[in-house]
């Protein structure tokens, strides 16, 4: 696969009449599907016309280091004019995000509008489903659309994004009444792919429905859940298999941001033929019901130890100050003066994450997957959640494992990027 990209400035249209200067990659706001089969080679040239430099990350990826796209880390940044030529295999297969990963300025670059998918097909059989639609939720500030006077700018410092300056919630770019409705035949399965390239958390409701959760970040899910409210934090994936058994014209939401455009509708159109879906979930092991829970997920069967490790590292989120800034802090630490944590290749590392913070905090690792073992005190003998991103509550303590099985410096931040913007973000660096 080759494809060119180009991020420039465009106006995107919001919904009639709500008009905003965005950041585009190829004039489009998400950005254009890149869909590819497990094990394809994937070129991107990538040109930057927009007046800040960047770089374009592939969420999720385990990509060769060079190729991560994080500015000023795994790459020089690419400047205005400027060209950079990313390469790397597909895989593995799952739901992903690319976007753009500048040095100072991400808050700035996502909101503009600089995400899009990124689709990895399976080699072999996939789920079954009829259709699939591909959901990209996220939240825009636009002072227009205030009915009270926008709020004073630059009055101290801001760093911690407050969301309710977000006044415009989206899917796939459109706030209501704009956003498109999604169209469905009685007896169909639909595959959901749910993307929040947002700084807040969303749950999604289809009414009339209780869709099968099947990955979480792209990864499989050994036992599919029911859910109602389908919990994505920034930067996560959810993909879920809903089936079309109540024909009607049903409301498709976040309860905190349908207000805000946050939704649309489900209509069904007539009946599919022949046979229905044929998708029977594995069953949940007994006892699933005593799983600690992630976003309403059960994350595993619970142990009493987590293991053994050849490093383990603990990384406590607090506030702390900088001179006379107030920052995030990571061990009391914020970016760029961070310790990194040092790995061998080989190892089984394991990160005790803990929130001392009133805030949420998606917190991301780059170039891995791993495995949460561990939540709020309860660890996970057989954990079933795989992920790249997960998200932090107040006083939450997560515990995680990866295999370090990709050489190089990866960075470690919250994906509420104003909050990366302000310091929370370290590294783990191989020996
Ligand atoms: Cu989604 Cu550091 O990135
Ligand atoms: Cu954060």
């Amino acid at each position: 696969m080759e494809m060119q990209i180009t991020a420039r400035a465009i106006q995107h249209e919001l919904r009639p009449g709500l008009v905003v200067p965005a950041w585009a990659y190829n004039g489009q706001v998400p950005g254009p599907l890149i869909r590819v089969r497990e094990g394809e080679r994937v070129r991107v040239s990538f040109r930057n016309e927009i007046d800040i430099n960047t770089a374009v990350h592939w969420h999720g990826l385990p990509v060769p280091n060079g190729m991560d796209g994080a500015a000023g880390v795994t790459q020089t940044p690419v400047g205005q004019g400027e060209r950079f030529v990313y390469e790397f295999e597909a895989g593995p297969a799952g739901t992903y995000i690319y976007h753009a990963h500048g040095h100072e300025h991400q808050a700035r670059e996502l909101d503009m509008g600089l995400v899009a998918p990124l689709l990895i097909d399976p080699v072999s059989q996939d789920l079954p489903a009829d259709r699939e639609w591909l959901i990209m939720l996220d939240e825009w500030e636009v002072p227009e659309a205030h009915r009270t006077r926008p709020r004073e700018m630059g009055q101290g410092s801001d760093i911690t994004g407050t969301l309710d300056r977000y006044n415009i919630g989206t899917i796939n770019g459109k706030a209501a009444p704009a956003t498109e409705p999604f169209m469905v035949q009685e007896g169909e399965l639909v595959r959901l792919r749910i993307i929040n390239t947002g700084f807040a958390l969303h749950g999604l409701r289809f009414e009339g429905h209780a869709p099968w959760v099947t990955h979480v970040d792209g990864r499989a899910l050994p036992y599919p859940q029911q859910l109602r409210d389908l919990q994505v934090a920034p930067f996560e994936r959810l993909d879920a298999l809903l089936l079309a058994d109540s024909p009607g014209e049903w409301r498709v939401y976040d309860p905190v941001w349908q207000s805000r455009g946050m939704s649309t509708l489900l209509r069904y159109v007539g009946k599919k033929d022949g046979p229905g879906a044929g998708w029977t979930p594995r069953p949940l092991p007994a006892g699933w019901e005593k799983a600690p829970r992630y976003n309403g997920l059960a994350a595993g069967v619970p142990a009493t130890s987590p293991g053994t490790f050849d490093r383990v590292y603990k990384v406590v989120i607090q506030m702390g100050m900088d001179g006379s800034n107030m920052v995030w802090t990571l061990n009391g630490e914020s970016w760029p003066h961070v310790t990194p944590m040092a790995v061998r290749a080989g190892e089984r590392v394991r990160l005790r994450l803990g929130n001392m913070t009133m805030e949420d905090h998606p917190m991301h690792l780059h170039g891995h997957a791993f495995q949460v073992i561990g939540i709020n005190g309860q660890f996970i003998g057989e954990p079933w959640l795989v992920k790249d991103t997960i998200n932090l509550r107040h006083m939450d303590v997560i515990d995680v494992a990866f295999v370090a099985d990709n050489p190089g410096k990866w960075m470690v931040h919250c994906h509420q990027a104003h909050h990366a913007d302000a310091g929370l973000s370290t590294l783990v660096v191989y020996e």
